[in-house]
């Protein structure tokens, strides 16, 4: 929990301290309440018993402030005289310290009880200064640069009047068609743990109520990612087992960090839309779980029941999620108008929005609203803050540990400095707004560098840099000889290819996973020139680039780098810096390979491809092209003498498993080491293999590391055929590499 710091002043005047009142969802947190939370306790109750019905109701109520639409609905509300009415509890898309400070002046010097508004603002991968897309910081395995990308855009934001990010998207996603996979941490549901608690602790900080930290919201609760074809709301039809070893850890892991809110999913999840989940929402996360914060619906969610076809009207979908299942409706006002009907009617308690109330105002007080409303409007701030030497420093060092070195063909890469010739072709190769990715908040694609800028201020003054745009992203084109007298001319090629940044995002799944256009076309003409040819490709998903594997001489994955994109690219491609990234997600051989991840079930009938009847394709590889985990660099790492400091291990026992890795190379490199294991025999099918470990280590030129990791009974817990968390004796591997693929690897057995 956070470390909270003594707060003395009341911001409302006359409302005095009363005793604890008791709570409905609360039990298992009330009783580890520090003197802190209990303070913020009594804050609470001496507001809730002021509060009529109304007021009550207003705090559940969130508006667009209009700023920005990033939904379907226009609202009509006189939001101002809402929230005069104490009828609005918080606003989203407002920013800026001058509009955000306007409306909290509405509220809280013009309604009855004064109670600041929490504003909410999508910021997602950066505020003004634009860090990698989540997908892309997840592949640095770094969690302190996550932090520093999610620290950094709290900061912005906060100077910027937001209070709230709807960020994390902590779900977990295996079908690259999805065009949410852009915003999460990628396949792997232990990762996505890891990389939500560095997200969390980044944007909440140490302490909620500093002016610089924010408050995060894990979405979208939950399975969002496991959308039936890869297309964006659809269904999920999931498993109980999936549901709780794949979508929920990341979840669970966010509390644990001391997430402060939740976002409903749009999905159902086998017959139930999330907005009407009791069961995930009213018993997991808060009872079971301990979650004291508030969850927000999506937008318009709580409506879209009617869609859903679990509910007739307005009134039978705010009957739904009233029960704990949405403490704030974004957006639709199925509350407000149904709220009177459901109390007389008794289909919703007072217990019920008093817990909803109380958990919005928790989270105020917490964030020092009631102490100082204008908090986050620090117009000073907002000048020096957003944007400057800094931010941009810390987004080009993520922007480097994102990049993943997919192919190096006779180490082409890194390129020198002082080359004759250089040509810089492709649709992306100077292309500023779509080096910011999708989902950019204020990020102004006219601040990002783009590559060909990078490499400009990259190579020495008597080199000559050709750019060619050469194809469109997406029309089709056959005249590629613009690009192919360029290659001519020059003694390396880099190709920039990929997708926009709006072909990724909410609402943007792909039916294809190929590069779109004729981007392929253009480079299969460009290969054929015979120069050196290096791939950039952006994107925000794993693309099928198995033609550009087999045939370009090297290629770096920088999906949307964020503001400082080129420069940080040419930092790899010319040895500044040396690349570090692994894939957080399989990138396909083939697009009917998808849904694809490494931690699958071997079958019956495992693979074999020199039989017929087993779990193959007839057409295509069961491998992917490049596995989780996977990223080269310009250092060669020798994994070698895989040590266990036990072979038979206690169920309650924890035994440490050892490696060394030289740096058979003259480069200082940092290497991501993976250690997964896998239960050989169970009670029910176990994957392949799981991650349970990693560390990123810093290895210099010649040196040999020993790398340790100490594996615990949690590590080999897995859900029996009753659903309980056991640790199970019998036959187990382990293995610790490079990727999910190359590993050393050793037996032990749990007894
Ligand atoms: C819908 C998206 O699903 C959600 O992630 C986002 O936070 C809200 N819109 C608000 O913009």
């Amino acid at each position: 929990m956070f470390n909270r710091t003594k707060k003395t002043a009341i911001f409302l005047a006359g409302i005095g301290l009363i005793a604890l009142s008791s709570f409905t969802f609360l039990d298992s947190t009330t009783k580890k309440m520090s003197p802190e939370d209990q303070r913020v306790e009594q804050r609470v109750d001496s507001v809730l018993k002021l509060m009529t019905i109304d007021e009550k109701i207003g705090q559940m109520i969130q508006y667009n402030g209009g700023f920005d639409v990033t939904g379907p609905i226009k609202s009509e509300v006189d939001v101002a005289g809402e929230i005069r009415k104490g009828m609005c509890g918080s606003l989203l898309n407002v920013v800026g310290t001058e509009a955000v400070r306007k409306a909290q002046k509405v509220a809280v010097e013009e309604s009855r009880l004064k109670i600041p508004l929490i504003i909410g603002y999508d910021v997602i991968h950066g505020y003004k200064t634009i860090f990698p897309v989540p997908l892309g910081e997840a592949a640095s395995w770094d969690m302190n640069l996550i932090e520093l990308g999610a620290r950094t855009a709290a900061s912005e934001a906060s100077a910027s009047g937001i209070n709230w990010t709807f960020a994390p998207m902590v779900d977990v996603c295996r079908d690259a068609r999805w065009g949410r996979i852009m915003e999460g941490a990628g396949e792997d549901a232990y990762y996505g743990s890891q990389v939500a608690i560095a997200r969390v602790h980044g944007f909440q900080g140490k302490d909620l109520s500093a002016p610089n930290t924010i408050v995060a919201c894990a979405k979208h609760f939950a399975a969002y990612g496991g959308a039936e074809a890869g297309r964006d709301y659809n269904i999920v039809d999931v498993s109980d087992r999936t549901m709780n070893e794949v979508y929920l850890p990341p979840f669970k892991a966010a509390v644990d960090a001391g997430v402060q809110t939740f976002m409903n999913s749009f999905n159902e999840i086998n017959g139930v839309p999330s907005t009407s989940n009791q069961d995930l929402t009213v018993k997991l996360l808060k009872k079971q779980w301990g979650f004291d914060g508030f969850i927000v619906s999506d937008w318009g969610s709580v409506q879209e029941m009617i869609n859903h076809g679990v509910a007739a009207n307005d009134y039978e979908a705010a009957r739904w999620a009233m029960k704990g299942v949405c403490d704030m409706e974004m957006v639709t006002q199925c509350y407000l108008k149904s709220y009177k009907e459901l109390l007389k009617n008794k289909e919703v308690s007072m217990n019920d929005i008093d817990d909803a109330v109380r958990r919005v105002l928790r989270v105020k007080f917490r964030l020092g609203l009631f102490d100082d409303p204008y908090r986050y409007c620090d117009a000073k701030r907002e000048k020096t803050d957003i944007l400057n030497k800094e931010t941009r420093e810390s987004a080009r060092k993520v922007a480097q540990g994102s990049i993943v070195l997919l192919k190096n063909e006779k180490q082409l890469l890194p390129l020198k400095k002082d080359l004759k010739t250089i040509a810089v072709i492709g649709p992306l190769a100077d292309s500023q707004k779509d080096m910011i990715g999708e989902w950019s908040a204020l990020g102004d694609g006219k601040d990002a560098v783009s590559f060909l800028q990078g490499i400009k201020s990259k190579v020495s003054s008597s080199t000559k840099v050709i750019y060619e745009k050469g194809c469109e992203l997406e029309a089709p084109q056959t005249d590629f000889s613009k690009a192919v007298a360029a290659a001519q001319s020059a003694d390396v090629v880099v190709v920039c290819l990929g997708e926009s940044r709006d072909m990724s995002g909410e609402a943007h799944s792909r039916g294809s996973i190929d590069l779109p256009g004729s981007q392929e076309e253009m480079l299969k003409a460009i290969v054929k020139t015979g120069k050196p040819v290096v791939v950039l490709v952006s994107n925000g998903r794993p693309l099928v680039l198995t033609w550009a594997d087999a045939h370009v001489n090297a290629m770096l994955e920088t999906w949307f780098l964020g503001t400082e994109a080129g420069n940080a690219a040419a930092d790899v491609l010319f040895g500044d810096y040396n690349p570090s990234g692994k894939l957080p997600v399989t990138f396909p051989y083939h697009q009917g390979q998808v849904p694809i991840y490494y931690n699958y079930k071997t079958t019956g009938r495992p693979y074999d491809k020199n039989s017929r009847y087993n779990s193959r394709y007839i057409d295509i590889p069961n491998a992917p092209l490049y596995p989780f985990g996977y990223g080269l660099s310009y250092s060669k790492f020798e994994y070698s003498a895989l040590t266990l400091s036990q072979t038979k291990i206690a169920k309650t026992g924890s035994f440490k498993v050892s490696v060394n890795i030289k740096n058979n190379s003259n480069y200082d490199g940092l290497e991501v080491v993976q250690l997964y294991l896998r239960n050989r025999v169970a009670d029910v099918t176990r994957p392949v293999k799981e991650l349970r470990g990693f560390q990123k280590v810093a290895i210099a030129k010649g040196e040999t590391k020993t790398v340790s990791f100490t594996v615990t009974p949690a590590d080999l817990e897995y859900y029996d055929r009753s659903m309980t968390k056991v640790v199970k004796s019998g036959a187990y591997q382990v293995f610790v590499g490079t990727s999910s693929q190359e590993v050393q690897q050793a037996d032990f057995t749990v007894e």
